[in-house]
């Protein structure tokens, strides 16, 4: 049975792409910063026959990293599939004067802590254990909203979209998918950026249009591409994205 991780799986596209996951009959390890919403979260799939189960992992907290990592390597002695999916948009509380120009420097340090350092120091701890798998597969959940040539492009549907913390923590997260599949490029490990698209979660709000089910599927069919699949692509579903 292969083993996953997904972070921020107690709710939105990360429990809805663990669910989707241990469908597939993969045993998933559910992140969750409250081990209670951690804990329910996993008993609500449990109690579906599932095969998960919560982990405690706070991306802003690093002692939780290596945690999880030592839980892992004594259960399980490998990690076949890590999603990154756990993220924030915490400027969008004030977006009047959260702009470029006047963004609180604290506002966009903690989104970075959380969408892209937690992000890189939890896949560098967990990669030996990813390293002992056959078909290792890493996923960093990403948005459109990463897109540096959309960004830079008048015209294009996030031109003017300019949430400045969150954007720039997802296109350093695409930089991070970037260099990590270049470096795997010799091992059988497939390193990937997922767009979910727009999905009616806490953060996509009601208005979006995507369902959850359609919201986690990219992330699960990186989750488990066979070898002869792409790395080091920007993906939403069927779809490849400019850098
Ligand atoms: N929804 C969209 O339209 C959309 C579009 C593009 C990309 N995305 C990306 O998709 C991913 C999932 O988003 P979502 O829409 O499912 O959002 P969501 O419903 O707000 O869920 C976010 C998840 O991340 C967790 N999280 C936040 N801060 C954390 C921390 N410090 N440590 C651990 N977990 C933390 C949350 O836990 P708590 O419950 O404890 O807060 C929650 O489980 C994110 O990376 C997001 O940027 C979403």
């Amino acid at each position: 049975m292969k083993i996953a991780l997904v972070t921020g799986a107690n709710k939105g596209v990360g429990f809805e792409t663990a669910r989707q996951l241990a469908k597939h009959g993969v045993h998933v390890l559910m992140g969750s910063r409250s081990e209670e919403r951690g804990k329910v979260a996993a008993q609500e799939l449990q109690q579906q026959g599932l095969p998960v189960e919560f982990i405690h992992l706070d991306m802003e907290t690093p002692d939780t990293f290596i945690a999880a990592r030592n839980y892992i390597a004594e259960q399980f002695g490998v990690l076949d599939i890590l999603v990154n999916n756990a993220g924030v948009q915490i400027e969008s509380d004030n977006w009047q004067t959260n702009t470029v120009e006047t963004i609180p420097i604290e506002t966009l340090r903690r989104t970075f802590d959380i969408n892209f350092f937690g992000m890189v120091e939890l896949t560098q701890l967990l990669l030996p254990l990813i390293r002992k798998s056959t078909a290792g597969r890493i996923v960093n959940v990403t948005s459109i909203l990463g897109s540096l040539s959309y960004h830079a492009t008048p015209g294009s549907n996030t031109y003017n979209t300019k949430t400045f913390a969150y954007n720039t923590s997802k296109a350093a997260v695409n930089s991070f998918t970037i260099h990590l599949a270049h470096a795997l490029q010799d091992t059988p490990i497939k390193v990937n950026a997922a767009h979910p698209g727009w999905v009616k979660t806490d953060m996509g709000g009601k208005g979006a249009t995507l369902s959850l089910e359609q919201g986690a599927a990219t992330s699960v069919a990186l989750a488990l591409l066979d070898e002869t699949g792409p790395s080091g692509k920007y993906i939403h579903i069927d779809r490849e994205f400019p850098w």
